[in-house]
């Protein structure tokens, strides 16, 4: 049984528990919210005793050769002290709420202005911490053009501690706190300008499509981009006319909103989003993939995708797991 000292402190951890579950086991309380290991809020540092590997994947190497880990997904074999992680290392930044927009009943269009320069790419995520001291991840949909204006899609989840605070308490002129940007599910301007993109995602996982489907066009992208989004009811697509406007405007984009629930509206095509991308993208070497949204759909795709030809580095995703999903890695055979 592995032993953690935080705090001068010593905890035991059970039944193959992680440090995070431990500690609040224990009644410390960690900032939190994946529990996946992506969000990087739980994020500790080891200073005796070796931290597993598996704590540290997608950190970034100079966070790793400091001795970061993910305390949500580190089940340490063992004994370790760690400790809260430096201050300077995911500084949070304060930012205005300038707009609030409903863009369906259960989908909200925020707009934040940033006190500070906040850089980011179009597609990549950062925590928001409300005044109730809950933080959660958002994508961002916007461009960094856009003069420290971020442009996040909230969905309302039933219960939720921090969508139902966003959606009923949170005012204009109200500041919230934000840091980041984490996440590589962006355009790479250098590497993606020449290939064709397929754009496959689920309810708010149109946030980072979105904005990567703006840089692209704002960087002159040569190639088709094939956008499928998919929800089961017609309240959960949204944008469709800012959608339907930009493929008139632009030659190579195309959009594809798709229901799979027993709702209907005239455009949409019936069934699954992936489903449909598939059988009409049946082959993708040499294709750039973007998955975002539910954490089934993206790693089922991921797997598709990469098996219908999609090199493994072309495939960028952005699954929004939260404390009831786990992620199957893939590996190639
Ligand atoms: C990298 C990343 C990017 C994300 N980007 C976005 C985004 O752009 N827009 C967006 O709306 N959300 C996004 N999310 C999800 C977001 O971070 C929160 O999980 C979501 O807003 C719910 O938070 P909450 O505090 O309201 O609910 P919680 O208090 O965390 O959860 C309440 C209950 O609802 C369940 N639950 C939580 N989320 C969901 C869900 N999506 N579907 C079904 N049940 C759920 C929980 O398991 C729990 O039982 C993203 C998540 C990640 C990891
Ligand atoms: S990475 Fe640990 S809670 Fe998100």
């Amino acid at each position: 049984m592995a032993r953690i000292t935080f705090n001068d402190q010593v905890y035991h951890c059970v039944n193959n528990e992680s440090v995070l579950d431990c500690l609040t086991r224990h009644g410390v309380s960690i900032p939190s919210s994946c529990k996946s290991g992506v969000c990087q809020t739980c994020l500790m540092r080891g200073s005796k005793g070796k931290i597993p590997k598996d704590a540290q994947l997608d950190l970034k190497p100079s966070l790793v050769n400091q001795n970061y880990f993910f305390s949500c997904v580190c089940k340490p074999t063992q004994d370790i002290n760690i400790h809260l992680p430096d201050e300077d290392i995911n500084p949070k930044l304060i930012a205005t709420v300038i707009q609030k927009n409903k863009l369906q009943p259960g989908i909200l269009q925020l707009i934040l202005q940033s006190q500070s320069p906040f850089n980011y790419q179009a597609g990549q995520f950062l925590n928001l911490t409300g005044a109730n001291g809950i933080t959660r991840s958002y994508s961002i949909a916007s461009l960094p053009q856009a003069n420290n204006q971020i442009e996040l899609h909230i969905k309302k989840i039933a219960s939720g501690n921090l969508s139902t605070w966003i959606f009923d308490e949170l005012e204009i002129a109200q500041e919230v706190l934000i840091s980041g940007p984490h996440g590589d599910c962006y355009y790479m301007t250098e590497h993606h300008r020449h290939q064709p993109l397929l754009l496959i995602g689920t309810g708010t996982g149109l946030a980072p499509l979105y904005g990567i489907i703006q840089d692209a066009l704002y960087q002159k992208h040569t190639q088709a981009i094939h956008l499928f989004h998919g929800s089961r009811a017609t309240t959960d697509l949204y944008l469709v006319d800012t959608l339907l406007a930009l493929k008139k405007q632009h030659k190579n984009f195309n959009y594809t909103p798709c229901l799979s629930g027993s709702s209907s509206f005239s455009g949409a095509t019936k069934g699954r989003a992936d489903v449909i991308a598939l059988q009409q993208h049946p082959k993708l070497k040499g294709w750039q993939v973007f998955l975002c949204g539910h954490p089934d759909m993206v790693n089922t795709m991921k797997k598709k995708s990469f098996l219908q030809g999609a090199a493994l580095q072309a495939i960028h995703t952005d699954s929004f797991v939260h404390n009831h999903h786990v992620e199957t890695p893939i590996k190639p055979n």
